[in-house]
């Protein structure tokens, strides 16, 4: 399963990428808002492509096709890794066909039904963006929905890729893992609560403790 990240934060995206930790990046508009501040988003995009060899989601604010459609082009022109972001609405999956009439792809975002899977994977998005988080957030089961696009997209080979986000702690990446996600984007704090085991680091402590007697270099 690929690991994004989903942060505008370029020093948050390079430590992730030098370690390779992540296969991409997402950001939303609410996330470029708290990153940009006074700079140029663009600037930003193009530092964080530049970051990570992999695909970088940038989302369009428009919210009539073919201004979505305007939008999108300008962003896939920034870089190769550009993936246009467009919102799950009939102007959103209107511009996604035309999107990838044009070659860019598309990761539709801010999904959270089956039926709406469905039609974006008709549409011809690249990536489907299930947001398991807040699905949870108002009493529903994100990741059952993430399994029932699963075998959705399996029943009608369907190519677009299960991105699961709005990930907010390991137990939705591991459900992601089982339920077989092609993707899943989470923020830095859940990627680190990934690779931290309190008896790897209390092993490591005994193991270390131990060469500390024995007195000797290796
Ligand atoms: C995904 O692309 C979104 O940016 C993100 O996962 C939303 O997460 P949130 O619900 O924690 O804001």
């Amino acid at each position: 399963m690929k690991i994004f990240l989903d942060t505008a934060d370029v020093a948050e995206i390079r430590r992730a990428a030098d370690a390779n930790l992540i296969d991409g990046i997402t950001t939303n508009p609410s996330l470029m808002a708290q990153a940009a501040g006074k700079g140029d988003p663009r600037d930003i995009f193009l530092e964080i492509c530049k970051t990570v060899d992999g695909p970088v989601s940038a989302e369009v604010v428009a919210i009539e096709k073919d201004t979505m459609v305007t939008e999108g082009k300008r962003l896939a022109k920034i870089h190769d890794n550009i993936v246009v972001k467009v919102p799950l609405t009939e102007d959103g999956l209107r511009a996604c066909r035309a999107l990838r009439a044009d070659g860019i792809r598309v990761n539709v975002t801010l999904c959270f039904s089956v039926t709406q899977a469905h039609l974006a994977a008709k549409a011809g998005a690249t990536f489907i963006s299930p947001f398991v988080g807040r699905v949870d957030d108002i009493s529903g089961d994100g990741m059952e929905l993430i399994g029932q696009i699963r075998q959705v997209y399996d029943n009608y080979g369907f190519e677009t890729e299960i991105l699961a986000a709005s990930i907010r702690h390991p137990q939705h990446v591991v459900q992601s893992l089982l339920l077989g996600a092609d993707c899943a984007t989470m923020p830095a704090k859940v990627l680190y609560q990934l690779l931290k085991h309190p008896l790897t680091d209390s092993g490591l402590s005994a193991f270390l403790a131990d060469w500390k007697k024995l007195g000797k270099e290796l």
